[in-house]
């Protein structure tokens, strides 16, 4: 039996289809729409763990859940350890910069995110000196009200960063969604995890 920790929302709709193009049966919508967190599928050997995106690396490190799908940014910025399989290619976006396109280097320059390891390791290498505010979602906002002159963040269509008047500044990373897994489970568990790494990566 193999356990899958998922993120629940967007990117687990478009890894499951990949699953399923793959050979594998998903569990019903319903199911996923349901607040159920557990779902198994016995005749197929897999168990999900529906759990917040951040939160995947954490099972697949612990081992409670032998595989995960993550995105490349939470992989970046909490640099846990697992191993990471495959580039799934779904949910591309950017990590990327963003402020008033009449933004102003400041004396003591405020950065609202998210990724506050990202955004530090950034800016370090850029050898700017920022001050690191760290949110936890809606970090646009922090720029329109004058919390930080910039953010790092996620950027998918850019639909946010325009309905609130913001620009691209700098591209830090490409993200897409990626198969991680517990290291020892893949050595124990080896051969089904190849099995589903071998189906995946042909419908890539
Ligand atoms: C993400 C990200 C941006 C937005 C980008 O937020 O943090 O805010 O999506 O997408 P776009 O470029 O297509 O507009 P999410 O929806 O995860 O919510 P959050 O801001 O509360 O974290």
């Amino acid at each position: 039996m193999l356990t899958i920790a998922m993120p629940k929302g967007r990117i687990m709709n478009e890894a499951l289809s990949l699953f399923q193009q793959a050979g594998w049966p998903v569990p019903l919508q319903m199911e996923l729409d349901s607040r159920k967190l557990v779902v198994s599928i016995p005749e197929a050997g897999f168990t999900l763990f529906l759990a917040k995106p951040m939160d995947i690396p954490t099972y697949v490190e612990y081992g409670v859940a032998d595989l995960g799908v993550a995105g490349k940014d939470v992989l970046m910025e909490q640099a846990r350890d697992v191993y990471e399989l495959l580039d799934l290619g779904i949910s591309p976006c950017r990590m990327a910069v963003a402020g008033k396109p009449d933004w102003q280097p400041d004396l003591h320059p405020r950065v609202a995110t998210k990724y506050p390891r990202i955004a530090e390791s950034y800016f370090k290498e850029q050898g700017e000196q920022v001050e690191i505010i760290n949110l936890h979602g809606s970090v646009e906002l922090a720029p329109v009200i004058g919390l930080a002159e910039r953010i790092v963040d996620i950027v998918s269509t850019g639909q946010t960063l325009r309905e609130n008047g913001l620009v691209e500044l700098g591209c830090i990373a490409e993200v897409t969604s990626r198969l991680i897994a517990n290291k020892g489970s893949y050595r124990l568990k080896g051969e089904a995890i190849q099995e589903l790494l071998n189906q995946l990566e042909q419908v890539i």
